[in-house]
Protein backbone atom coordinates (compact mmCIF):
# COMPACT_ATOMS: atom_id res chain seq x y z
CA UNK A 1 0.00 0.00 0.00
CA UNK A 2 1.57 3.55 -0.90
CA UNK A 3 0.26 6.66 -0.88
CA UNK A 4 0.88 10.62 -1.70
CA UNK A 5 1.48 12.98 1.11
CA UNK A 6 1.82 16.58 -0.20
CA UNK A 7 4.12 14.82 -3.25
CA UNK A 8 5.79 12.30 -0.71
CA UNK A 9 5.16 8.94 -1.96
CA UNK A 10 5.69 7.05 1.20
CA UNK A 11 5.21 3.08 1.16
CA UNK A 12 3.31 2.52 4.38
CA UNK A 13 3.10 -1.20 4.24
CA UNK A 14 4.16 -3.73 6.63
CA UNK A 15 8.21 -3.77 6.66
CA UNK A 16 7.69 -7.55 6.38
CA UNK A 17 7.02 -7.19 3.15
CA UNK A 18 10.15 -5.73 2.39
CA UNK A 19 12.78 -7.89 3.92
CA UNK A 20 15.44 -5.75 1.46
CA UNK A 21 14.18 -2.85 2.29
CA UNK A 22 17.05 -0.31 2.70
CA UNK A 23 16.34 0.81 6.07
CA UNK A 24 15.42 -2.40 7.70
CA UNK A 25 11.56 -3.19 8.88
CA UNK A 26 10.54 0.40 8.94
CA UNK A 27 8.25 -0.03 6.87
CA UNK A 28 9.07 3.52 5.25
CA UNK A 29 10.72 3.17 1.95
CA UNK A 30 11.89 6.06 -0.37
CA UNK A 31 10.98 5.72 -3.66
CA UNK A 32 13.23 7.69 -5.21
CA UNK A 33 16.25 9.77 -4.57
CA UNK A 34 16.28 13.41 -3.95
CA UNK A 35 17.86 13.77 -0.86
CA UNK A 36 19.47 17.28 0.27
CA UNK A 37 23.16 16.29 1.99
CA UNK A 38 23.14 19.31 4.18
CA UNK A 39 19.37 17.59 5.82
CA UNK A 40 21.11 14.31 5.68
CA UNK A 41 24.39 15.67 7.77
CA UNK A 42 21.60 17.36 10.39
CA UNK A 43 19.99 14.06 9.92
CA UNK A 44 23.07 11.99 10.94
CA UNK A 45 23.98 14.91 13.65
CA UNK A 46 20.34 14.27 15.20
CA UNK A 47 20.82 10.51 15.30
CA UNK A 48 24.26 10.75 16.52
CA UNK A 49 23.73 13.46 19.36
CA UNK A 50 20.42 14.11 19.92
CA UNK A 51 20.48 17.86 19.95
CA UNK A 52 20.38 20.09 17.64
CA UNK A 53 20.21 24.33 17.37
CA UNK A 54 16.64 25.89 17.05
CA UNK A 55 17.29 26.85 13.25
CA UNK A 56 18.79 23.49 13.00
CA UNK A 57 15.37 22.52 13.98
CA UNK A 58 13.93 24.78 11.73
CA UNK A 59 15.51 23.18 8.58
CA UNK A 60 13.83 19.84 9.41
CA UNK A 61 10.82 21.25 10.28
CA UNK A 62 10.66 22.77 6.73
CA UNK A 63 11.40 20.02 4.23
CA UNK A 64 9.70 18.56 2.11
CA UNK A 65 9.18 15.37 -0.29
CA UNK A 66 12.14 12.63 0.06
CA UNK A 67 13.57 14.95 2.56
CA UNK A 68 10.17 14.42 4.81
CA UNK A 69 10.48 10.53 4.16
CA UNK A 70 14.04 10.35 5.40
CA UNK A 71 12.96 12.27 8.49
CA UNK A 72 10.27 9.85 9.58
CA UNK A 73 12.53 7.40 8.69
CA UNK A 74 15.19 8.48 10.82
CA UNK A 75 12.82 8.84 13.71
CA UNK A 76 11.41 5.61 13.47
CA UNK A 77 14.84 4.16 13.06
CA UNK A 78 15.72 5.76 16.42
CA UNK A 79 12.39 4.40 17.98
CA UNK A 80 13.50 1.15 17.07
CA UNK A 81 16.54 1.49 18.68
CA UNK A 82 15.04 2.31 22.28
CA UNK A 83 11.70 1.29 22.24
CA UNK A 84 11.36 -1.52 20.29
CA UNK A 85 8.10 -3.25 18.37
CA UNK A 86 6.50 -2.58 21.87
CA UNK A 87 3.94 -0.23 21.56
CA UNK A 88 2.04 0.80 24.99
CA UNK A 89 -1.83 1.42 25.45
CA UNK A 90 -2.84 4.26 27.43
CA UNK A 91 -6.78 3.86 28.35
CA UNK A 92 -7.94 7.78 28.83
CA UNK A 93 -10.90 8.13 30.82
CA UNK A 94 -12.63 11.36 30.13
CA UNK A 95 -14.59 12.08 33.53
CA UNK A 96 -15.82 15.87 33.42
CA UNK A 97 -16.15 18.49 30.93
CA UNK A 98 -17.11 20.92 32.63
CA UNK A 99 -14.06 23.49 32.73
CA UNK A 100 -13.76 27.30 34.16
CA UNK A 101 -10.54 28.38 31.71
CA UNK A 102 -12.00 29.73 28.41
CA UNK A 103 -8.81 28.26 26.47
CA UNK A 104 -9.45 30.22 22.62
CA UNK A 105 -9.02 26.52 21.09
CA UNK A 106 -11.26 24.40 22.94
CA UNK A 107 -14.54 23.11 22.98
CA UNK A 108 -14.85 22.40 26.60
CA UNK A 109 -13.89 26.43 27.20
CA UNK A 110 -16.79 27.78 29.89
CA UNK A 111 -17.86 30.46 27.33
CA UNK A 112 -19.46 27.50 25.26
CA UNK A 113 -23.06 27.41 26.11
CA UNK A 114 -23.88 25.13 23.63
CA UNK A 115 -22.30 21.67 25.39
CA UNK A 116 -24.15 19.42 28.12
CA UNK A 117 -21.90 19.32 30.65
CA UNK A 118 -21.31 15.87 32.46
CA UNK A 119 -19.26 15.10 35.65
CA UNK A 120 -18.34 11.11 36.50
CA UNK A 121 -19.16 10.10 40.19
CA UNK A 122 -15.75 8.22 41.75
CA UNK A 123 -17.91 5.21 41.39
CA UNK A 124 -18.45 5.15 37.70
CA UNK A 125 -14.67 6.39 37.13
CA UNK A 126 -13.30 3.42 39.52
CA UNK A 127 -15.73 1.52 36.98
CA UNK A 128 -14.34 2.19 33.76
CA UNK A 129 -10.81 1.99 35.27
CA UNK A 130 -11.17 -1.58 36.45
CA UNK A 131 -13.10 -2.76 32.93
CA UNK A 132 -10.05 -0.74 31.13
CA UNK A 133 -7.83 -3.43 33.43
CA UNK A 134 -10.03 -6.05 32.35
CA UNK A 135 -8.89 -5.54 28.68
CA UNK A 136 -5.48 -5.70 29.79
CA UNK A 137 -4.80 -1.87 30.03
CA UNK A 138 -1.67 -1.63 31.54
CA UNK A 139 -2.20 2.34 32.52
CA UNK A 140 -5.78 4.56 32.95
CA UNK A 141 -5.47 8.52 32.45
CA UNK A 142 -8.03 10.14 34.31
CA UNK A 143 -8.84 13.80 31.91
CA UNK A 144 -10.89 16.42 32.77
CA UNK A 145 -11.63 20.03 32.17
CA UNK A 146 -10.70 22.25 35.01
CA UNK A 147 -13.73 21.32 37.21
CA UNK A 148 -12.42 21.61 40.43
CA UNK A 149 -13.36 18.13 40.83
CA UNK A 150 -12.52 17.64 44.55
CA UNK A 151 -8.79 16.70 45.51
CA UNK A 152 -10.27 13.99 48.18
CA UNK A 153 -12.11 12.45 46.45
CA UNK A 154 -9.71 12.04 43.01
CA UNK A 155 -7.13 10.87 46.13
CA UNK A 156 -9.60 8.25 47.18
CA UNK A 157 -10.34 7.12 43.12
CA UNK A 158 -6.31 6.21 42.70
CA UNK A 159 -5.95 4.87 45.95
CA UNK A 160 -8.94 2.37 45.01
CA UNK A 161 -7.71 2.08 41.22
CA UNK A 162 -4.17 0.66 43.16
CA UNK A 163 -5.67 -1.69 44.99
CA UNK A 164 -7.89 -3.14 42.96
CA UNK A 165 -6.04 -3.35 39.60
CA UNK A 166 -2.49 -2.52 40.55
CA UNK A 167 -2.63 -0.70 36.99
CA UNK A 168 -0.72 2.67 36.64
CA UNK A 169 -2.29 5.99 36.42
CA UNK A 170 -1.54 9.20 34.86
CA UNK A 171 -3.60 12.40 35.67
CA UNK A 172 -4.28 15.38 33.02
CA UNK A 173 -6.62 18.24 35.10
CA UNK A 174 -4.89 20.58 34.51
CA UNK A 175 -3.51 23.32 36.96
CA UNK A 176 -3.94 22.66 40.36
CA UNK A 177 -2.49 23.53 43.85
CA UNK A 178 1.07 21.74 44.66
CA UNK A 179 -0.38 20.30 47.89
CA UNK A 180 -3.23 18.40 45.45
CA UNK A 181 -0.30 17.38 43.62
CA UNK A 182 1.67 15.85 46.42
CA UNK A 183 -1.33 14.51 48.08
CA UNK A 184 -2.27 12.59 44.55
CA UNK A 185 1.54 11.28 44.20
CA UNK A 186 1.08 10.13 47.62
CA UNK A 187 -2.04 8.51 46.67
CA UNK A 188 -0.27 6.38 44.04
CA UNK A 189 -0.47 8.40 40.53
CA UNK A 190 2.61 7.75 38.61
CA UNK A 191 2.49 10.27 36.06
CA UNK A 192 1.09 13.51 35.02
CA UNK A 193 0.21 15.32 31.44
CA UNK A 194 0.18 19.20 31.08
CA UNK A 195 0.88 20.18 27.87
CA UNK A 196 2.43 23.71 27.66
CA UNK A 197 0.63 23.62 23.86
CA UNK A 198 3.01 26.68 23.00
CA UNK A 199 6.15 27.88 23.73
CA UNK A 200 5.50 31.75 23.38
CA UNK A 201 4.66 33.78 26.55
CA UNK A 202 2.86 36.42 24.46
CA UNK A 203 0.98 33.78 22.01
CA UNK A 204 0.57 31.68 25.57
CA UNK A 205 -1.53 34.38 26.86
CA UNK A 206 -3.50 35.30 23.81
CA UNK A 207 -4.84 31.60 23.33
CA UNK A 208 -5.48 31.42 26.81
CA UNK A 209 -6.88 34.30 28.56
CA UNK A 210 -6.24 34.65 32.24
CA UNK A 211 -3.00 32.17 32.22
CA UNK A 212 0.01 32.43 32.17
CA UNK A 213 3.51 30.93 30.64
CA UNK A 214 5.56 30.73 33.84
CA UNK A 215 2.62 28.89 35.49
CA UNK A 216 2.55 26.23 33.32
CA UNK A 217 6.32 25.75 33.46
CA UNK A 218 6.65 26.12 37.22
CA UNK A 219 3.75 23.19 37.62
CA UNK A 220 5.28 21.25 35.39
CA UNK A 221 8.74 21.78 37.47
CA UNK A 222 6.54 21.11 40.38
CA UNK A 223 5.84 17.47 39.08
CA UNK A 224 8.76 16.80 38.58
CA UNK A 225 10.11 17.32 42.07
CA UNK A 226 6.78 15.43 43.47
CA UNK A 227 8.37 12.65 41.73
CA UNK A 228 5.76 12.11 39.06
CA UNK A 229 6.71 10.98 35.37
CA UNK A 230 5.97 14.12 33.64
CA UNK A 231 4.19 14.82 30.11
CA UNK A 232 4.01 17.42 28.21
CA UNK A 233 3.72 18.34 24.99
CA UNK A 234 2.36 20.60 22.45
CA UNK A 235 -0.61 21.42 19.49
CA UNK A 236 0.61 22.03 15.81
CA UNK A 237 -0.78 24.84 13.40
CA UNK A 238 -1.94 27.22 16.12
CA UNK A 239 -3.01 30.81 14.49
CA UNK A 240 0.05 32.66 15.14
CA UNK A 241 2.58 29.84 15.47
CA UNK A 242 5.68 29.35 13.00
CA UNK A 243 8.08 26.41 13.11
CA UNK A 244 10.62 28.75 14.80
CA UNK A 245 7.79 28.72 17.76
CA UNK A 246 8.14 24.83 17.24
CA UNK A 247 11.47 24.32 17.37
CA UNK A 248 11.62 26.08 20.83
CA UNK A 249 8.49 23.67 21.98
CA UNK A 250 10.91 20.81 21.05
CA UNK A 251 14.07 22.29 23.07
CA UNK A 252 11.26 23.02 26.05
CA UNK A 253 10.27 19.47 25.80
CA UNK A 254 14.01 18.74 26.29
CA UNK A 255 14.86 21.68 28.77
CA UNK A 256 11.79 20.08 30.82
CA UNK A 257 13.70 16.34 30.77
CA UNK A 258 10.10 14.92 29.54
CA UNK A 259 9.14 11.16 30.21
CA UNK A 260 6.34 11.63 27.58
CA UNK A 261 5.45 14.22 24.97
CA UNK A 262 2.22 14.70 23.42
CA UNK A 263 1.56 16.35 19.85
CA UNK A 264 -1.14 17.25 18.24
CA UNK A 265 -2.76 19.05 15.50
CA UNK A 266 -5.01 21.73 16.09
CA UNK A 267 -8.77 20.96 14.78
CA UNK A 268 -11.19 23.99 15.13
CA UNK A 269 -14.33 23.85 16.84
CA UNK A 270 -17.42 25.96 15.84
CA UNK A 271 -18.18 27.33 19.13
CA UNK A 272 -14.81 28.69 19.99
CA UNK A 273 -13.13 32.32 19.04
CA UNK A 274 -11.02 30.54 16.62
CA UNK A 275 -13.96 28.41 14.51
CA UNK A 276 -12.74 29.86 11.25
CA UNK A 277 -8.97 29.45 11.20
CA UNK A 278 -7.60 26.13 9.54
CA UNK A 279 -6.26 22.88 11.12
CA UNK A 280 -2.80 21.80 11.40
CA UNK A 281 -1.61 19.66 8.91
CA UNK A 282 -0.63 15.87 9.13
CA UNK A 283 2.64 16.88 8.21
CA UNK A 284 3.49 19.48 10.14
CA UNK A 285 2.71 17.20 13.13
CA UNK A 286 4.42 14.48 11.56
CA UNK A 287 7.66 16.44 11.31
CA UNK A 288 7.05 17.47 14.90
CA UNK A 289 7.16 13.83 16.29
CA UNK A 290 10.20 13.01 14.33
CA UNK A 291 12.01 15.35 15.03
CA UNK A 292 10.86 14.89 18.88
CA UNK A 293 12.07 11.50 18.70
CA UNK A 294 15.83 12.31 17.19
CA UNK A 295 16.00 14.87 20.43
CA UNK A 296 14.52 12.75 22.91
CA UNK A 297 14.90 9.24 22.27
CA UNK A 298 13.52 7.92 25.71
CA UNK A 299 10.61 9.76 25.46
CA UNK A 300 7.11 8.09 25.18
CA UNK A 301 5.59 9.88 22.18
CA UNK A 302 1.77 8.84 21.58
CA UNK A 303 0.18 8.42 18.05
CA UNK A 304 -2.16 11.27 19.27
CA UNK A 305 -6.67 10.88 18.95
CA UNK A 306 -6.45 14.41 17.38
CA UNK A 307 -3.82 13.15 14.70
CA UNK A 308 -6.25 10.35 13.74
CA UNK A 309 -9.04 12.69 14.06
CA UNK A 310 -7.48 15.07 10.99
CA UNK A 311 -6.94 11.59 9.20
CA UNK A 312 -7.92 8.13 9.08
CA UNK A 313 -4.34 7.01 8.92
CA UNK A 314 -3.05 9.78 11.07
CA UNK A 315 -1.80 7.21 14.16
CA UNK A 316 -0.47 4.59 11.89
CA UNK A 317 1.67 7.51 10.12
CA UNK A 318 2.79 8.89 13.80
CA UNK A 319 3.87 5.16 14.75
CA UNK A 320 6.25 4.78 11.83
CA UNK A 321 7.42 8.48 12.31
CA UNK A 322 8.71 7.98 16.04
CA UNK A 323 5.77 7.31 17.91
CA UNK A 324 5.55 4.22 20.51
CA UNK A 325 2.33 4.74 22.70
CA UNK A 326 -1.58 5.33 21.94
CA UNK A 327 -4.15 6.39 23.83
CA UNK A 328 -7.72 4.53 23.33
CA UNK A 329 -10.55 5.60 24.65
CA UNK A 330 -12.05 3.87 27.58
CA UNK A 331 -15.03 6.42 28.62
CA UNK A 332 -18.51 5.31 28.47
CA UNK A 333 -20.52 5.39 25.04
CA UNK A 334 -22.77 7.37 26.32
CA UNK A 335 -20.42 10.65 27.54
CA UNK A 336 -17.76 10.79 24.52
CA UNK A 337 -20.02 12.79 22.40
CA UNK A 338 -20.51 15.13 25.31
CA UNK A 339 -16.15 15.46 25.26
CA UNK A 340 -16.00 17.11 22.81
CA UNK A 341 -12.92 19.54 22.85
CA UNK A 342 -12.83 19.23 18.65
CA UNK A 343 -15.33 18.14 16.45
CA UNK A 344 -15.72 14.71 14.74
CA UNK A 345 -13.13 13.11 17.32
CA UNK A 346 -12.80 9.38 16.40
CA UNK A 347 -14.30 6.77 18.37
CA UNK A 348 -17.48 8.19 19.46
CA UNK A 349 -19.84 5.31 19.23
CA UNK A 350 -17.29 2.86 20.00
CA UNK A 351 -16.88 1.18 22.88
CA UNK A 352 -14.12 0.43 25.36
CA UNK A 353 -13.89 -3.25 23.60
CA UNK A 354 -14.48 -1.93 20.38
CA UNK A 355 -11.26 0.56 20.54
CA UNK A 356 -9.09 -2.18 22.47
CA UNK A 357 -9.60 -4.48 19.31
CA UNK A 358 -9.57 -1.47 16.71
CA UNK A 359 -6.08 -0.71 18.15
CA UNK A 360 -4.70 -3.97 18.14
CA UNK A 361 -5.03 -4.57 14.95
CA UNK A 362 -3.89 -1.35 13.49
CA UNK A 363 -0.51 -2.20 16.13
CA UNK A 364 0.08 -5.97 14.63
CA UNK A 365 -0.92 -4.47 11.17
CA UNK A 366 2.15 -2.69 11.15
CA UNK A 367 4.32 -5.50 12.30
CA UNK A 368 4.48 -3.63 15.53
CA UNK A 369 3.16 -5.29 19.24
CA UNK A 370 0.71 -4.54 22.20
CA UNK A 371 3.28 -4.05 25.19
CA UNK A 372 2.33 -6.17 27.98
CA UNK A 373 4.04 -4.22 30.91
CA UNK A 374 3.55 -0.82 32.18
CA UNK A 375 5.66 1.40 30.05
CA UNK A 376 7.13 3.41 32.51
CA UNK A 377 9.58 6.34 31.60
CA UNK A 378 12.64 4.54 30.10
CA UNK A 379 14.97 6.97 32.26
CA UNK A 380 16.77 5.92 35.63
CA UNK A 381 14.40 5.34 38.71
CA UNK A 382 11.40 5.03 36.61
CA UNK A 383 12.27 1.62 35.57
N1 LIG B 1 -7.94 20.59 30.95
C1 LIG B 1 -6.70 19.92 30.95
C2 LIG B 1 -5.64 20.74 30.27
O1 LIG B 1 -5.97 21.65 29.54
O2 LIG B 1 -4.46 20.44 30.52
C3 LIG B 1 -6.76 18.55 30.29
C4 LIG B 1 -7.82 18.31 29.27
S1 LIG B 1 -7.57 19.19 27.75
C5 LIG B 1 -9.05 18.86 26.89
C6 LIG B 1 -6.39 18.11 26.93
C7 LIG B 1 -5.71 18.69 25.71
O3 LIG B 1 -6.65 18.88 24.68
C8 LIG B 1 -5.07 20.05 25.87
O4 LIG B 1 -3.80 19.95 26.47
C9 LIG B 1 -5.01 20.55 24.43
O5 LIG B 1 -3.72 20.38 23.88
C10 LIG B 1 -5.98 19.64 23.69
N2 LIG B 1 -6.99 20.39 22.90
C11 LIG B 1 -8.03 21.09 23.35
N3 LIG B 1 -8.73 21.64 22.31
C12 LIG B 1 -8.08 21.27 21.18
C13 LIG B 1 -8.30 21.53 19.78
N4 LIG B 1 -9.31 22.28 19.35
N5 LIG B 1 -7.45 20.98 18.89
C14 LIG B 1 -6.42 20.20 19.32
N6 LIG B 1 -6.16 19.93 20.61
C15 LIG B 1 -6.98 20.46 21.54
FE1 LIG C 1 -10.35 23.62 29.80
FE2 LIG C 1 -8.23 22.10 29.15
FE3 LIG C 1 -10.05 22.84 27.29
FE4 LIG C 1 -8.43 24.68 28.31
S1 LIG C 1 -7.80 22.87 27.07
S2 LIG C 1 -10.64 24.91 28.02
S3 LIG C 1 -8.22 23.96 30.41
S4 LIG C 1 -10.37 21.51 29.01
FE1 LIG D 1 -11.53 3.54 18.72
FE2 LIG D 1 -10.32 2.54 16.46
S1 LIG D 1 -9.42 3.11 18.37
S2 LIG D 1 -12.47 2.69 16.94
Amino acid sequence: MSENINNTTINWSNGHNHPKGKFGNTGIHVMNNNINSSVLKLLDKAEREHDLSIDEIVTLLKVKGDNFTMLCQRADRVRAKYHGKEVHLRGIIEFSNYCHRNCKYCGLRRDNQDLKRYQLTPQEIIEMALEAADLGYKTVVLQSGEDGYDADKIAQIIKEIKEKAGIAITLCVGERDYEEYKLWKESGADRYLLKHEVADPELYHELHPEMVFAERIKRLEWLKELGYQVGSGNITGLPGQDEVIIARDIKLFQELDLDMVGIGPFIPHQNTPLKDRPAGTVEMTLKTVAVTRLLLPLAHIPATTALGTVDPEGRQKALKAGANVVMPNVTATKYRPLYEIYPAKICIGEEAKDCRQCIGGIIASLGRVVSTDYGHSLKHGFR
